[in-house]
């Protein structure tokens, strides 16, 4: 007990530092979720840890990326059409924000085409990827297993392929001045909206529409959340994250009260679409509806199947959702 104590003040300590300095830039993470997920960071890769379920939805994210893109292509770039060679197969830039210890970012950049097969074409057409985690415990596991691939080390070496240890907020900073093809055809938000910190500065919509901000024209936001109803509180926070071996998830995990809506999500997807143009929000319509194009599908877990779309059953727990930016 006597050796736990002064232990247990510094971790707080730490935590109070880490919260301090991120609260200089941004204030959308909680010290609380830094700390769980820091807890988590030994076991991510574990398939059958803490973090099943992130690994078993993995495969029907590129799916459901790739039934976007074929919705919708995000636009060339100007730069690349002028090109007097083709533009490669794949050509897209990814963001993937809330990457955790990199179970979905790797496996995006184990796609992007390596030297030996330039002229692969990938269904999501991936032809980099930068990935962001407030935990900095979960980057340095998600930059240790990328680097026992050889070829996602050379993407990682490259530059095709990069983890950050920063927030969203500092990242929009960082590209505050930059150009359009610095920024993003593709930014993923894969079961992190339902950890956002509300406060007096920051929400779930200031998060979307800091997404939206570094969404070249034409792009898209592709995420997966959970709905805030009855059926939800059974399945994702008694059933999900009762004791062994019923739950499959770390107590603590979920925040019944920060879950999402559908209908709520496509109203604040609307509004950041008009924010993230004029920096203000402007009710009365604009420009930036005018392109908008919205997916959102529920889906379920089916033992022996994995993870499938169930279109209707988005009232149930968890969803996939994706909103475009007009062009
Ligand atoms: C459930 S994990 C999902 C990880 C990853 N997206 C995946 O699906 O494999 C939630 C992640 O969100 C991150 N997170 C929590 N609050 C955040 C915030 N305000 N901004 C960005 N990331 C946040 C956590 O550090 C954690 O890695």
């Amino acid at each position: 007990m006597t050796t736990i104590r002064p232990t247990l003040r510094k971790v707080t300590s730490v935590l109070r530092h880490l919260n301090s300095h991120h609260r200089a830039h941004s204030t959308s993470v909680s010290a609380d979720e830094l700390s769980h997920f820091s807890s988590l960071a030994s076991s991510w890769w574990d398939p059958m840890g803490p973090s099943r379920v992130l690994h078993l939805m993995n495969p029907l994210r590129h799916d459901f990326i790739a039934s976007c893109l074929a919705d919708s292509p995000p636009l060339p770039l100007a730069s690349a059409s002028d090109a007097s060679s083709p533009p490669p197969a794949n050509n897209l830039r990814y963001l993937d924000v809330g990457c955790g210890g990199g179970i979905f970012a790797e496996s995006l950049a184990r796609t992007i085409p390596t030297a030996a097969n330039s002229t692969l074409k990938t269904v999501t057409q991936a032809a980099s990827i930068t990935a962001i985690d407030p935990t900095s415990a979960l980057i340095k596991i998600a930059r240790d297993h990328a680097r026992t691939d050889p070829n996602v080390e050379t993407h990682l070496r490259n530059g095709k392929f990069t983890y950050k240890n920063c927030t969203l907020e500092d990242l929009v900073a960082s590209l505050q001045e930059a150009s359009e093809d610095q920024k993003f055809d593709v930014v993923t938000l894969f079961e992190v909206l339902e950890h956002v910190d509300s406060n007096a500065t920051s929400s779930p919509l200031a998060f979307l529409t800091d997404c939206l901000r570094v969404i070249r024209p034409g792009g898209w936001l592709i995420g997966s959340t959970i709905a805030r109803t009855f059926p939800s509180f059974l399945v994702n926070q008694v059933i999900a994250e009762a004791p062994w071996p019923v739950g499959v998830v770390p107590r603590g995990t979920h925040e019944w009260s920060k879950f999402v809506n559908p209908d709520e999500l496509y109203g604040w997807a609307q509004e950041g679409l008009m924010r993230s143009q004029d920096g203000a929000a402007s009710h009365g319509g604009s420009d930036a509806l005018q392109g908008m194009r919205w997916k959102c599908s529920g889906v379920m877990y089916f033992p022996g199947l994995g993870w499938k779309l169930v279109p209707g059953s988005e009232d149930w727990g968890n969803y996939f959702w994706a909103v475009r930016k007009s062009v």
